[in-house]
């Protein structure tokens, strides 16, 4: 794209799907402006990796800490493996992954290319990168368009819920960014599967919409983040995130008064009561859930807020496939809220 002279839009542009909503979306981007666009997982907030000013207000918007690098989008595998070297133990797992996941919900760690023009502002000044390329036409092609990496984190306000739709965007962020590309609900749901391929073996940093069993058939044993492998290896997993402003408790076997329910499945006699309820899926299933918890989340804090209630109680949820990622979302939106009061 030519650069010309070129004003970033004073107030937020809305944008819809079409030739010209995507090609506006990439033009802003490629002018150093912050734009909010659909994927598959959930709504990022993209601005060109390569900038520091751009990238810079990303964590203005969020209120994101800066130590919390960010997830690099590409158009396709090529374009991500040109930032990083596979010269690595990991190599065949990294290429792999890769040809069955991408486009897709999959994250990969991988260490930086010394050519890498992404900048220590995205990246947080590790020595390594977050690379994803998404699914979906029109994100596809905002980023074609582009031709350079997209710094994107989830479009909402730093350790709040992730939006997963343009209206939970706007409600945070209506006037803060140049512009929205509204792609409809985001039809995983929950962000991408971070793995990070940088050491000696795959280690997951965050569950999400690729599973855990699904990445073992490719990659083999995948380790888990301990406290011990824990602190240098994924410094944006903050144990408070995803919070709403009432009080979540995880596990529910009852239902105090006036306490909103996120239900999974079947409702026992005990919880029926709620005045308020959010089944993640009659049908238990665990995509339907992925796919609905943030909206879930937004329904019933907003909704529970205007009546008063008291706070939400989630159901139990399996831990298994796509189990894991509601449950890290749902622990981590129930956990102490240090940052805010
Ligand atoms: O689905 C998604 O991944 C969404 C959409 C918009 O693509 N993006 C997203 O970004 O969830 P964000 O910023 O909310 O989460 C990025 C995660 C953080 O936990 C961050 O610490 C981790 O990726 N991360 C990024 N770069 C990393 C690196 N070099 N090493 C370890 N973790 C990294
Ligand atoms: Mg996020």
């Amino acid at each position: 794209m030519t650069l010309q002279s070129f004003s970033l839009p004073s107030a937020t542009e809305r944008l819809t799907v079409s030739y010209d909503g995507i090609r506006r979306a990439a033009e802003i981007i490629c002018h150093g402006g912050v734009v909010a666009f659909g994927t598959e997982t959930v709504y990022g907030l993209g601005a060109l990796s390569t900038s520091r000013k751009a990238v810079a207000r990303i964590f203005d918007i969020k209120g994101r800490p800066s130590f919390n690098p960010l997830i690099n989008h590409f158009a396709t595998p090529d374009r991500a493996f040109a930032e990083v070297t596979l010269d690595i133990p990991l190599r065949e797992q990294a290429l792999a992954l890769a040809e069955r996941f991408w486009p897709g919900p999959l994250t990969l760690v991988l260490p930086r290319h010394e050519g890498s023009r992404i900048c220590d502002t995205a990246s947080a000044a590790l020595p390594s990168l977050a690379l994803r390329v998404p699914q979906g036409r029109a994100i596809q092609e905002m980023l074609r368009l582009i031709d350079a990496p997209v710094a994107a984190p989830s479009a909402n306000r730093s350790g709040l819920i992730s939006p997963s739709t343009a209206s939970h965007v706007l409600s945070g962020l209506d006037g803060k960014i140049d512009a929205i590309l509204d792609t409809g609900p985001s039809a995983v749901g929950v962000e991408s599967t971070v793995v990070d391929l940088s050491g000696a073996r795959p280690l997951l940093l965050r569950p999400g919409g690729i599973t855990r069993e699904a990445l073992e058939e490719i990659c083999g044993p995948v380790d888990t983040q301990t406290s011990d492998n824990h602190q240098p290896r994924s410094p944006g997993q903050l144990s408070s995130h995803y919070a709403p402003h009432l009080p979540l408790r995880l596990n529910a076997d009852h239902i105090k008064a006036s306490e909103a329910l996120l239900a999974f499945g079947h409702i026992p006699g005990a919880l029926r009561h709620s005045p308020l309820i959010w089944n993640l899926s009659e049908n238990e299933d665990l995509a339907e859930a992925a796919a609905r918890l943030f909206a879930g989340l937004h329904f019933l804090d907003y909704e529970g807020k205007r009546r008063n209630l008291s706070g939400i109680a989630a159901m139990p949820l399996p831990s298994h496939g796509m189990g894991l990622a509601l449950l890290d979302r749902l622990r981590r939106a129930a956990a102490p809220r240090p940052h805010q009061n």
